[in-house]
Parts: C-alpha cells; structure tokens; sequence
C-alpha cells in the first residue's frame, strides 16, 4: 500500500515536471529578480537564471557561470539542454548584440527586440534621427565624430547643454554640462579618452530640456502597443538629485503627475508613432519599450528611448501586474497583443536601492550583507548579490532594492524605508528622497 502510494506520488511529481514550461531569463540584476517573481506566480513554471543573482537562486536555478553577454554561450546552452520553452533577454547588450536573432534562428522561443529593432537604445544618433525623420517631439541636437567641430559647436551654445555618448553606458554616458569648460571636458572623456570605449565614439549634443521626467514602459508585439502603469527613476546618486547619475536609486509608481490628458497625448504623438515608425524601418519592434520623457508645460517630448524593461522601474512596476506576464510576452511574440487584457492593481509602489560605498564609481565587492526582519508589505529584490560560502555578499554596484506597496503612496514610502533599514552592509547607502519628487 505504501509502495503503491510512493509509485504514484513520483509519476505524478514526474508528469507535472513534464508538462512545466521552462524558462530562463537573462541577466542578473533588480529588474531581473522583479521578472522571476512575476513569472514564479504562475503555477507549471520552472525558472532558471543566466547568470542570475543570490535572491535570483531562490526561485530560479542560476547558471551564474555564463555571463549574459556571453550570447554564444548562452545559445548553446538553451541548445543542449532541448527542454527550455522560452527564453527572456532582459538587458540591453545581449540584446543590442542579437542573443534574440540568435536563438529564433536555431528555432527557440525569445522574448526581446531583434538586435534591429534593440538599435533604438543602442544607438543615441539613430533614434534621434528616426524621431527627428518621423515628427516625434524630442530635443534639438547635432551628432558629432569630430573633436574639432564639436568644440566649434559648443563654444557658440546655450547651456547648460546635454553631451551623451552614442552607445549604451549602463546609463552613465550622460552630461549635463553647465559651462564650456564642463562640455570640453565631456567631450575629451568620450572622444580622446574613450571613457566608453566605442560607445564614445560619436556624441550626440542636445538641448537642454526643462520639466519632470516620466518613465513609460510598453509592451508591444510591432503592431499594437499597451502601456503600464508610469513611474519615475532617480538617476542622480544623493538626495536632492546631488551627484553622479547612475544605473537608477530608487523608483515610484504611479506618477501622479502623467495625468489622463498628457497619456492621450502621449499615445498619440510619441507611443504610437514610434511603434509604426519602427516598423516602417524594417525594425519592426517586440517585447518592452521603454519611453524617457520630460513634461513641460504639459507638452512631452522623449530624452531616450530602452529596448527592454527598466530598472529600477520594473520592479515597482510589475509589483502592480494583476495579468499574467508569461501570456502577455508570448502574445507579444507572436503579434497577438490585441487579444490580451493588461490589468494593473490600483496600489501604490515604491522603491529604494541600497548601493555599494562608491558607486557609480570604484566599490568594493565582497562586503556581507545582512537582512534583518523585512516588514509585511515590503519586498527585497536582489541586484549585485552573491553568495560566498553560504553567506550573502556584494557583487556590485546596486546591491539590492527593497520595495513597498500600499494604498497610498506615504504608506507604501514609509515600508520601502522600514524595509531599508533592517538592510546593512559595510560602505552601504541610499537616498532618503525618493519618492519626495511628486
Ligand atoms: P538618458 O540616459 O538619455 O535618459 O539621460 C539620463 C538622464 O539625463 C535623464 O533621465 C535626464 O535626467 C537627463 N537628460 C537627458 N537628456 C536630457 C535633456 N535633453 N535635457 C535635460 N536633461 C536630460
Ligand atoms: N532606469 C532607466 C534605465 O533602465 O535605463
């Protein structure tokens, strides 16, 4: 009887493992910890993480020996293993580098851009160009190759001035320069010194452009596109928007700010135009878009566009998910987004990043972090963290973020910051204003 008993547990457990649907999700950051507990929700699901992160491997199987932008390595393994039904590229150098191109050819499933449709992020001249060819409001600006001319071009400008380097720099290939001589010594950093390397190579010089910034994440399938719920980062690295900007400190959803109106005006003259202007380039766009806007005056106008999920907005952004995400990226993948319903909870959410002593710049990696009594309501998503013999470490430069969600946006500020506290590790800080911007 026991023995018969045992038998049938095990076939069960083995036909249940049979029909879960694997998916591994790439990268190892915040956003991706935020990706995994969404898909998690979903019952028949087994996640795996490349290379994923200590908070990653409790819900997910870390494969933390291949890097995310290992994509050739990363298609190989999805290869052999011959059981992963999908596979989600959430950061923007695998994608900019194909890793989606890659793995459809081979005939897996991917969500994410192709690496055409991902040039929107990974090129700061194209999409200015694309927005300036399809009317999209966004700030003036020349791109430049050339030291000389670029120097020529900013002796005569207004400033403060906006320099951006070209090509992805985890968000840092940004100045605002409010002299000459600042502009100068931007231009030297990314031209001469290479400070991005090849991303550096051409600048893009912008208008300044006044207002508050909002950040709009989409799904889109290439034809119809459905937005989330807005939000807002904080880029710069100390209270008071004081300091070097950086990957992102903190983030908020809703904006209180993104009224109705400005959304309607927003779909019209920014989201939808860019989805068709995507498409009729032949970069016809799937997967998460992201649009950087500043308001002003209730006109919006883009600052930049991602090719992915942001972070740290995904995190306070998919707390708010009441649909399923697996069935909306699928939908996404196969151009079926106008038959999916995108349904978001009416809370408030809001998150704080606990950085390494340091960041942006130079930091220690290897610190113990301890994690005391987390209060109900309050989450802790996991960026640069390891595990070193068993015990929880730092491995880079947004170590984790812990999040609130309450009814109200005081509520849900008060647990993020509760949540906070019970988090130390040596060097560790963070801002105590975000949320303070609405
Ligand atoms: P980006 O990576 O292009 O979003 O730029 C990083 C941050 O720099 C933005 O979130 C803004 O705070 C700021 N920024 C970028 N472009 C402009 C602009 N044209 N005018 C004012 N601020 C800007
Ligand atoms: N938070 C902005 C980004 O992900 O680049």
């Amino acid at each position: 009887m026991r023995l018969t008993f045992g038998y049938g547990f095990v076939i069960i457990k083995y036909m249940s493992k049979c029909n879960e649907k694997n998916i591994v999700i790439i990268g190892g950051g915040g956003r991706e910890h935020a990706i995994a507990c969404c898909l998690n929700k979903r019952k028949g699901v087994r996640l795996f993480a490349i290379p994923g992160n200590a908070g990653i491997s409790q819900i997910a199987e870390c494969i933390s020996h291949i890097k995310a932008t290992d994509i050739d390595k990363i298609v190989e393994w999805v290869d052999k293993r011959g059981d992963i039904y999908l596979t989600v590229v959430a950061p923007d150098d695998p994608l900019a580098m194909g890793l989606v191109d890659k793995l459809q050819a081979k005939g897996h499933r991917a969500f994410g851009p192709s690496a055409a449709a991902a040039h929107l992020e990974a090129s700061k001249a194209y999409a200015k160009d694309l927005m300036r060819k399809y009317n999209i409001p966004s700030a003036g600006y020349e791109v430049f190759e050339d030291r000389d001319k670029v120097l020529t071009y900013l002796k005569k400008a207004d400033y403060p001035t906006v320099i951006k380097a070209d090509g992805l720099a985890l968000g840092k290939g940004v100045v605002i320069a409010g002299n000459y001589q600042e502009a100068e010594k931007a231009v030297n950093e990314m031209l001469v010194d290479k400070k991005f390397g090849n991303a550096g190579s051409k600048v893009v010089v912008e208008e300044f452009l006044k207002g508050f910034e909002v950040s709009m994440l989409a799904f889109t399938d290439g034809n119809t596109v459905i937005t989330m719920a807005s939000s807002q980062d904080h880029k710069r690295a100390y209270d008071n928007d004081e300091g070097p900007n950086t990957g992102g400190m903190g983030a908020f959803c809703p904006s209180e700010k993104y009224t109705d109106e400005l959304h309607k005006l927003c779909m019209e003259a920014i989201y939808k135009p860019t989805i068709k202007a995507m498409k009729a380039e032949g970069r016809e766009f799937r997967g998460v878009i992201y649009f950087g806007l500043m308001i002003d005056n209730g006109i919006p106008k883009v600052l930049e566009y991602n090719a992915r999920f942001g972070d740290p907005e995904t995190q306070v952004v998919l707390l708010r998910l009441k649909s399923d995400l697996l069935e909306i990226m699928e939908a996404c993948i196969d151009g079926q987004l106008d038959k999916v319903k995108v349904e978001w909870d009416d809370n408030c959410t809001i998150c704080v990043v606990a950085a390494s002593g340091g960041y942006p710049e130079d930091y220690k990696k290897g610190i113990p972090i301890s994690i005391g009594k987390i209060p109900n309501g309050a989450e802790v998503y996991h960026a640069g963290t390891a595990w070193s013999d068993k015990e929880l470490v730092t491995n880079g430069g947004r170590v984790l973020c812990v999040t609130g969600k309450a009814k109200d946006m005081k509520t849900a500020k008060k647990l993020a910051y509760d949540g906070i506290k019970q988090v130390k590790f040596g060097g560790m800080f963070y801002r105590n204003d975000i949320g303070g911007k609405q």
